[in-house]
């Protein structure tokens, strides 16, 4: 496990470029196994979690070929694989293959996502979901095997709107031979962006108001599409501002995607604008205004900006409270930041964070990758080197995060160990 050595202590002065979203080019990528044909997809980003999608892809008979942030992805060869757990390793979203399979091949064999250091991450509705699509599932020891006659068009309503179950819905839908409809459906701009590509290659697909309408097809065609810029990326450059101190702009952020996180580092204390290029934010890094701040699905503020908004309200003129509603266990961080002298406690879903007035350059350790991008940031506010290990969980969804912070004039940079 590499780290990435932090010298912090100054402002951020510079421009850097937003990638495509991780979270939007995960689900684009397995739905490229559907059209049985060409994908061209720009912007995608460069971290190990495509890179390990594309490896499944590549399995599976698919021809994978980059150039640049261009993927190339010919499914014309593709053909059904098992998709075991030396496949999917500890990549969580591998669970959307499911709902790709089932479309183009009418089985599927995943092995089960296990949990991870956030949460149990279940995945019952993902299962009732497609079985109300006619997709019979059987629960293995390790995995689960799918199959299904055809997919049955239907009217489906979540629970909960999970992302990734509204995704694996959506990638079976494609391929109905009917209109399916999903209610309480997750409306991330990653989900929309899903869509997007899904009525790209043929199956029409539209979001409105929380409602995900399908009309699948046997149709299919070749299709050139775009990833959305990274709206997580963005916040935690904003976050990073917002302790530090300093003058960015963050190329290609649609601010359009992060209503609320602007709105709540507004309220911190950042100045923040926007043109159609992307965000300008300006902060002075000092007198952060406390904050209580509830973690929700889309538009509440983001839990993948959790960790970050908690590095910077560790240095607030008073006492903050975060509550994390969405993930049991996304609070990993708070006991590595307490570490570098923050004052926080944690009681339930809540962490109430008394602010100080600076934190001790130290050794931490992220184990997960928002949490790992929230210590850098808080690293960015000490004097002197502090060292964040678990490089590899920040690696799985920032592209170069060393450089990018290198364009933002900060002096941070990954050590192999
Ligand atoms: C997606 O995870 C994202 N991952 C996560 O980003 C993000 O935090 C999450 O959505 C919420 O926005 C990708 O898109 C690859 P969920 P996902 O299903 O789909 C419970 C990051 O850092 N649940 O919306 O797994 C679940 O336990 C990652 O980029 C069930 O109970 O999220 C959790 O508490 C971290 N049963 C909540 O719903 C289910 O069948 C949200 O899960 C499914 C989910």
């Amino acid at each position: 496990m590499g780290r990435y050595i932090v010298y912090g202590g100054k402002k951020l002065f510079g421009i850097t470029d937003i990638h495509g979203s991780k979270n939007a080019a995960l689900p684009v990528l397995c739905g490229c196994i559907i059209n049985s044909g060409l994908n061209v997809i720009h912007n995608c980003p460069k971290i190990t979690d495509v890179f390990n999608t594309c490896h499944i892809l590549e399995r599976a008979g698919c021809k994978i070929k980059w150039d640049g942030s261009t993927v190339i992805v010919d499914s014309s060869k593709a053909r059904f694989i098992v998709i075991d757990d030396e496949l999917t390793g500890s990549m969580r979203s591998s669970i959307i293959f499911m709902g790709a399979f089932c479309g183009r091949f009418k089985k599927a064999v995943v092995s089960k996502p296990g949990g991870c250091r956030i949460g149990k991450r279940p995945i019952d509705i993902h299962i009732e979901s497609l079985e109300q699509m006619g997709i019979v599932i059987t629960e293995g020891l390790n995995c689960f095997s799918c199959s299904a006659g055809a997919i049955k068009p239907c009217e489906i309503n979540l629970r909960f709107p999970s992302v990734g179950a509204t995704e694996n819905i959506m990638l079976s839908a494609s391929c109905a031979d009917g209109v399916t409809v999903i209610k309480n459906a997750a409306c991330e701009p990653e989900i929309e962006a899903l869509a997007g590509f899904l009525t790209s290659i043929g199956a029409k697909t539209v979001c409105e108001n929380g409602k995900i309408t399908v009309c699948g097809t046997d149709k299919f065609n070749d299709t050139e599409y775009t990833i959305i810029p990274d709206r997580i990326e963005a916040g935690t450059y904003i976050a990073a501002c917002g302790c530090a101190g300093g003058e960015i702009f963050l190329k290609n952020a649609n601010a359009a995607h992060m209503r609320e996180v602007v709105n709540v580092f507004g309220k911190i204390g950042c100045k923040i604008s926007f043109c159609d290029g992307g965000i300008y934010v300006k902060s002075s890094g000092k007198d952060i205004m406390p904050q209580n701040v509830k973690t929700g699905v889309y538009p509440y503020f983001p839990t993948d900006m959790q960790p970050q908004l908690m590095s910077v309200l560790t240095l607030a003129q008073g006492t903050s409270i975060i509550n994390e509603s969405v993930f049991e266990n996304r609070f990993n961080h708070a006991l590595e930041l307490n570490k570098m002298g923050a004052n926080i406690e944690i009681e339930g879903s809540e962490a109430t964070i008394k602010g100080v007035t600076k934190l001790e350059a130290s050794e931490i350790s992220a184990f997960d990758l928002r949490a790992g991008a929230g210590l850098i940031i808080a690293a960015l506010t000490c004097d002197g080197m502090s060292a964040v290990n678990g490089a590899e969980y920040i690696k799985r969804g920032y592209e170069a995060i060393d450089e990018s912070f290198k364009d933002l004039g900060a002096n941070v940079r990954y050590e192999s160990r």
